[in-house]
């Protein structure tokens, strides 16, 4: 899957469009446009507990959070990522109230009906992810639509990630790679490998997130992308994802680009040790 080039130019049109010297502003500018992270997953965690503090019923707060999800979508876009995958509904999330789990599908057809034509006009590109195929009819009548119509797009993939579970992914990814072969009659040499897993995940055709953002505090995978979080940085912030904007979304990418990403490599070790000097360390006789 081809993801939109980031860099400079992004980067100059957000700073122009924003105050200078405003909080955004001071952020932004330090920092490193070729190091934008090019795929973002996030937990949007904290609607119930923002609308606790308020004293509003839970659903105030999933009303709140998709407000966020409008504002990130928005900015992510500008600031040149590639590709954002929002955590909307696990495979787990049935087991809470009926008329919350309802609300939620409410707001996702809102926001589907409401952003459409905006995402549309931005060359963004909805994708979802997870089994999509259980939903209600409506919704997943919805958010096909929404793919339909943005598929042809170029701009920054959104991938909604919805009725689904990291390990739900690996075990129909399994699945299938074996109906696959079933269906070619090469059942008999069928190997799993990494590869194979890999192309049959729901993600396939996008990179392995870069940064993974979590929002309230919980220090959590819940789930998420269990197979492509392998190297993925891990943010997370107390902020409930309600209040989440973009100063919080530039913090969290300032301080991914302070990381120093080796993929289970090491640098260059600067006390170069011979054979004799390990062994010497090691306690073990000479080899
Ligand atoms: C977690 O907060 C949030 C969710 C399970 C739902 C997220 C959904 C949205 C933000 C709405 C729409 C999404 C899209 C993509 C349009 P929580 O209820 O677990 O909060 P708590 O931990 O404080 O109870």
């Amino acid at each position: 899957m081809e993801v939109v080039r980031y860099g400079f130019a992004f980067m100059e049109a957000l700073l122009n469009m924003l105050e200078a010297g405003s909080p955004e502003w001071t952020l932004a500018a330090t920092l490193d446009p070729q190091r934008i992270p090019r795929h973002i997953a996030v937990i949007m965690d904290g609607n119930g507990r923002w609308a606790n503090q308020r004293s509003l019923p839970r659903v105030a707060g999933h009303k709140a959070g998709m407000s966020a999800v409008r504002g990130v979508v928005e900015h992510c876009a500008r600031l040149g990522v590639g590709a954002l995958t929002l955590y909307a509904f696990s495979v787990e999330n049935w087991k809470r109230p009926r008329t919350e789990v309802e609300t939620l599908w409410r707001l996702l057809r809102f926001y589907v009906d409401h952003e459409l034509p905006k995402l549309a006009q931005n060359g963004i590109r909805i994708r979802t992810m997870g089994r999509t195929d259980a939903l209600p009819r409506d919704v997943a009548r919805d958010l096909q639509r929404c793919v339909t119509t943005t598929a042809a797009n170029r701009g920054m993939i959104v991938n909604i990630a919805i009725n689904y579970g990291g390990r739900t992914e690996i075990v129909d990814a399994v699945n299938q790679a074996l109906a696959q072969a079933k269906a070619s009659g090469n059942l008999e040499t069928l190997e799993f490998t990494e590869d194979l897993i890999q192309r049959n995940l729901y993600s396939r055709d996008l990179p392995d997130p870069d940064l993974l953002i979590r929002t309230s505090g919980e220090w959590r995978i819940s789930n998420f992308l269990l197979w492509q979080l392998a190297y993925t940085e891990i943010y997370v912030t107390r902020t409930y994802w309600p209040d989440f904007g973009l100063c919080e979304l530039l913090e969290a990418i300032q301080d991914f680009q302070k990381r120093d990403r080796r993929f289970g490599a090491v640098h260059r070790d600067p006390v170069d040790a011979s054979a004799e000097v390990v062994d010497d360390l090691l306690g073990v006789p000479s080899r």
